[in-house]
């Protein structure tokens, strides 16, 4: 593996999430693999889980890291080519990207969507400039449209805790106050449409999501409907993708609450995090969910997906 971007590129899905569970059962298996390399992860935006497990998955690797956060320790960087830098912005992506490939083997990259133009945001303006510009591989830790670590630890916790081969695994939209973007629930539904389950995706009209993402994946719009049965109940809010980036609804009705759990095949409820109780879910259901367990594979999914890089570069 060369760069981390998205699950294309994944040769093996099964592979990786086996490997991710190895490391769950001996975290040190790898320990010197990562001996004389140093992993620098750039934040443009908050972080507690991937700041953290990216950082412990590298020292179970043997590596060093170093982390930046951008926007508030480093200068202010310009993106567009041949622009007169005589505003705001003091550094070029071009020098950036290369003085830190300088200093790091592997560079991790986090940079949400703006959510204020759709076509930046879609071409990944951003991260794509980082990976032309960066002499050295990179893994995205949640760009504008994708979060490819965290559909990773989904997966493996799926995994862990599917009682049958085709689970039916829900993908809920759910209230919040702020608009957030796609990313957490598109690439879900890329890493989950290559699982072997049955796939629904529901949400109130106006929410749906980019084409590419949702082909193929049953879309209800009647949330406890879509909840029948289901083996797994992923929550997660996004803002509107056709009315770019906008909150068009917090009908509270949305909110998952024990009594929707009890229409689930017993089910696990599943979220990313960070979550706002008893906005997008209750209490109860949170307290009640496999929340930190799939939290805790955040590490074993980046340890996975650094062991790859890091081989491949032997
Ligand atoms: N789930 C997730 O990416 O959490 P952080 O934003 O805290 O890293």
């Amino acid at each position: 593996m060369k760069n981390f971007l998205s699950i294309d590129n994944v040769t093996d899905l099964g592979g990786l999430v086996e490997q991710a569970l190895q490391f769950k059962q001996n975290p040190f298996a790898s320990k010197d693999l990562g001996k004389g390399k140093t992993l620098g992860l750039i934040f443009m935006n908050p972080s507690l889980r991937t700041r953290l497990s990216t950082q412990q998955a590298a020292y179970n690797l043997g590596m060093e890291v170093m982390v930046m956060n951008m926007n508030q320790d480093g200068w202010q960087l310009e993106f567009e080519d041949g622009s007169v830098m005589d505003g705001g912005t003091a550094e070029h992506i071009r020098e950036a990207a290369a003085v830190i490939s300088q200093y790091c083997d592997i560079i991790g990259i986090r940079t949400f969507a703006g959510l204020k133009h759709q076509q930046n945001d879609y071409q990944e303006l951003v991260l794509n400039k980082f990976v032309t510009y960066a002499q050295v591989p990179v893994i995205s830790l949640e760009s504008a449209t994708l979060h490819p670590l965290q559909s990773l630890a989904d997966l493996v916790t799926i995994q862990e805790y599917q009682k049958s081969h085709r689970p039916k695994i829900v993908l809920s939209w759910a209230p919040h106050p702020r608009a957030l973007p796609q990313a957490v629930a598109n690439s879900f539904l890329q890493w989950a449409s290559q699982w072997d389950c049955e796939l629904v995706l529901t949400h109130p009209p106006g929410y749906e999501l980019a084409e590419e993402f949702t082909e193929g994946v049953q879309v209800l719009n009647d949330q406890e409907l879509a909840m029948k049965g289901a083996d797994f109940v992923y929550t997660k809010n996004w803002s509107s993708y056709r009315q770019y980036g906008q909150v068009l609804t917090q009908d509270p009705s949305w909110m998952i609450t024990p009594e929707k759990m009890d229409l689930t095949n017993n089910g696990q409820f599943m979220h990313c995090l960070p979550l706002r109780r008893n906005v997008v879910a209750s209490d109860e259901v949170v307290d009640n969910s496999i929340v930190i367990p799939q939290s805790k594979n955040r590490l074993f999914a980046a340890q996975a997906v650094l062991s790859e890089i890091l081989l491949d570069a032997q």
